[in-house]
């Protein structure tokens, strides 16, 4: 084991390195490249782990996340535990090249855990206790599992921690659910005591007087159910961040294992972008490196590509900011072809393989990963698209996209991009625990406040004229990141001091934008009294008075630049103090009051949308507003902007820039470029006019 002891130096510097935005490995400057392996489910077919090797170095891939769910082959009963053949497969692929990202098992647990201290499975809202099955269904409190997760995590990390073909801990898998047994219920409790001390507090903040629900005991706090206490949205929302409190303490738990066992390499878990379960900004301080899965559903007949890849490309932006430094991330998933959980299982046309894959790149992953390296044989994910399938070849169109992303990845790394960063001057505020809030709020529209699809809206006119934007919660810091314009639609519960970091922000001389349904609550749901937005009253120079709902298909609309801009869902009625009307509804018994605002305060401007607008008018409305920023375009100065489905983001390194052109339509597009370049991948200088392919995807620097 201590034969391959080393300094931490050799391995890259882990986090601290990291944070500078330095190269992810200790080989500098390649981005990363494979997917999850499971030789755990081959291991009576040695002819079959000897291909893939062949394989893996013929589709380029430098990088495999190892043994995600292979806890029954690493400790087969209890303590007994068999690493021999994790460390012949970890050792084949490093002298074949090939880097690990070694995970820890306690994504599934093998059957004798279940069975040996039932207190492992999760219990249900309804109070039922799970039986063994599938994955992810363990309790994160339960003292025993964590125990049992120790006891491993630690001594894969004595193992192999130091391994020079491991480069990185892969914690757990795509954690997230709940549990509901009695420990969690305690510890339930045991939280809301440290939050709010008193009972005396709770009940007021949770407005528990309302139907007589006040509590006389602690012992009479249960966890929201829809069998039970689900009103009480103070109870509600607390559980969420409780759920949220015991999975990030489970994987720092796992990370101190992991570190007890000697290794000072870097940790990651794999998210899952906007899941509802979860606020993964509480992770930041864990993780040294972010990563996801990402699986767009390209192709679908009610979507066009550019909004799935304005869509996407929101995702890849949230997760980067997951990160305190939004360091480069790890695209940790994504499908070579199909996968298997959709109501169709739609093959990539040809090109939006690289494309897709191109797309995380040009949001700062620092790798392609693939689930899954090669399909099993049982299971219920033998039908999930795999670069190996069961012919078990190289000639599938498949395996030729995969080795065509390596080559180009292998390029791109050549050129220097790996460690290179996103660095916008836009930012738009997505708060996953507001989200809760709102999907909680009886009223104003039960029919749908669409949050994430509001600020989608915003995110998206951005995009489409090549502005890289950041997706960041209320916590962020919105201070010394040189942002010039932040959005932040439907601030309705207002938490981390956000109405005071956002007057900071205008009051510098910012740019922001505000909508209808902002500042309306507190962080524990409470309604605030006094006038709202609440703190942003002068910043906004207004005040609310009404909100009027939609229904579906209803519409009220107003003028702007020429046009008729449609608005839908929500028109509040503002009173303006200080605020100017730039445009005012056309219908109802409020056509002629005031629907979007601009004030003037400090040295900077804030802009109020009252009503839910089109996105003709979000793309005008923002493409005036870059102007007045400031904001750069990544491709700025084309005649008559991007085309339309086609988007140009930025990653810079030692003042060098990498510019990814991807064209998100299936037709080629062509369009005049601004000024010279020069194409990454190729050395090809490029003036004048430039084609896209359908799907098409480039890469650019400025000569
Ligand atoms: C998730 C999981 C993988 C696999 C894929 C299938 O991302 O982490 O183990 O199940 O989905 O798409
Ligand atoms: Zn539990």
């Amino acid at each position: 084991m201590g034969a391959y002891r080393k300094k931490a130096a050799e391995v890259g510097g882990g986090a601290a390195a990291l944070r500078d935005g330095a190269p992810l490995w200790r080989d500098g400057a390649a981005l990363l490249h494979g997917g999850d392996y499971n030789p755990d489910q081959w291991l009576d077919r040695p002819d079959i782990l000897a291909a893939d090797i062949d394989l893996m170095k013929r589709a380029k891939v430098n990088c495999v996340s190892l043994a995600i769910f292979a806890w029954a082959a690493l400790e087969p009963s209890e303590g007994d535990y068999r690493f021999d053949w994790l460390e012949e497969i970890i050792g084949n692929l490093h002298r074949n090249g090939i880097f690990t990202i070694l995970a820890t098992p306690s994504g599934a647990r093998p059957a004798w855990l279940a069975r040996a201290y039932p207190e492992v499975l999760r219990v249900g809202p309804g109070l039922e206790r799970n039986l063994m099955e599938g994955r992810h269904n363990h309790c994160y409190t339960s003292p025993v599992y964590r125990e049992k997760v120790w006891q491993i995590d630690k001594r894969l990390s004595e193992r192999f921690g130091e391994h020079p073909g491991v480069i990185a801990w892969h914690l757990s898998n795509e954690y997230g659910g709940e549990c509901f047994c009695p420990l969690c219920q305690e510890a339930f409790r045991g939280w809301l005591k440290e939050k709010y001390g008193t009972l005396t507090a709770l009940n007021a903040e949770w407005w528990a007087a309302f139907w007589s629900h006040s509590y006389s005991a602690w012992e009479q706090v249960e966890a929201p159910s829809r069998r039970g206490e689900h009103n009480v949205h103070g109870l509600v929302l607390d559980w969420k961040r409780f759920v949220t409190q015991k999975t990030v303490e489970f994987c720092a738990h796992e990370k101190t294992a992991v570190r007890a066992g000697g290794s000072t390499l870097p940790v990651t878990t794999n998210f899952m972008s906007f899941y509802e379960g979860l606020n993964y900004g509480k992770f930041r301080n864990v993780l040294d490196v972010v990563s996801w899965d990402s699986y767009p559903e390209w192709h679908r007949p009610d979507m066009s590509g550019a909004r799935r890849g304005a869509l996407t490309a929101f995702a890849h932006d949230y997760m980067r900011c997951m990160h305190p430094e939004r360091a480069p991330w790890l695209l940790m998933e994504s499908t070579p072809s199909v996968v298997n959980w959709n109501g169709a299982s739609k093959l990539k046309r040809p090109g939006m393989h690289a494309l897709s894959s191109l797309q995380a790149v040009a949001h700062g992953a620092d790798s392609v990963q693939y689930f899954q390296w090669r399909k099993g044989r049982g299971g219920s994910e033998k039908l999930h698209g795999a670069v190996v399938g069961h012919d078990g070849t190289a000639d599938t169109r498949v395996f030729r996209d995969v080795a065509e992303v390596g080559q180009r990845l292998a390029a791109l790394s050549a050129a220097g991009l790996s460690g290179s960063l996103v660095r916008p001057q836009a930012a738009v505020i997505f708060d996953q625990e507001n989200r809760w809030a709102l999907a909680e709020a009886k009223g104003p529209r039960n029919t749908g406040t669409n949050y994430p699809d509001a600020v989608f809206g915003h995110y998206r006119a951005l995009w489409a004229q090549g502005a890289s934007a950041d997706v960041v919660d209320m916590e962020c810091p919105l201070k010394d990141r040189g942002y010039k314009l932040i959005a932040a639609p439907m601030l309705y519960l207002q938490r981390a001091g956000i109405a005071e970091k956002l007057r900071a922000f205008v009051e510098g001389g910012g740019t922001l934008v505000g909508t209808y349904l902002s500042g309306l609550v507190n962080e524990n749901d409470l309604c605030r009294l006094g006038k709202t937005p609440h703190g942003l009253t002068d910043v906004f120079g207004l005040a609310t008075e009404e909100i009027d709902a939609l229904w579906d298909g209803e519409r009220n609309g107003f003028a702007w630049g020429g046009g008729e801009c449609e608005v839908r869902e929500l028109c509040e009625l503002v009173r303006p103090t200080t605020a100017e009307t730039l445009a005012a509804y056309r219908a109802d018994f409020y056509a002629g009051k005031p629907v979007v605002l601009r004030n003037r305060f400090g040295k900077g401007t804030a802009y109020f949308i009252a009503a839910r607008p089109d996105e003709a008018f979000l793309a005008a409305f923002y493409r005036e507003l870059m102007r007045e920023a400031g904001i750069a375009a990544a491709l700025g100065g084309i005649p008559g902007g991007l085309p339309e489905g086609v988007s140009a983001t930025l990653r810079e390194k030692d003042g060098r820039a990498f510019i990814f052109v991807l064209n998100f339509n299936e037709t080629p597009v062509t369009f005049t470029l601004p000024r010279p370049y020069q194409d990454i991948e190729t050395g090809a200088g490029l003036a004048g006019q430039l084609t896209l392919d359908a799907y098409g995807a480039r890469v650019l620097t400025e000569v």
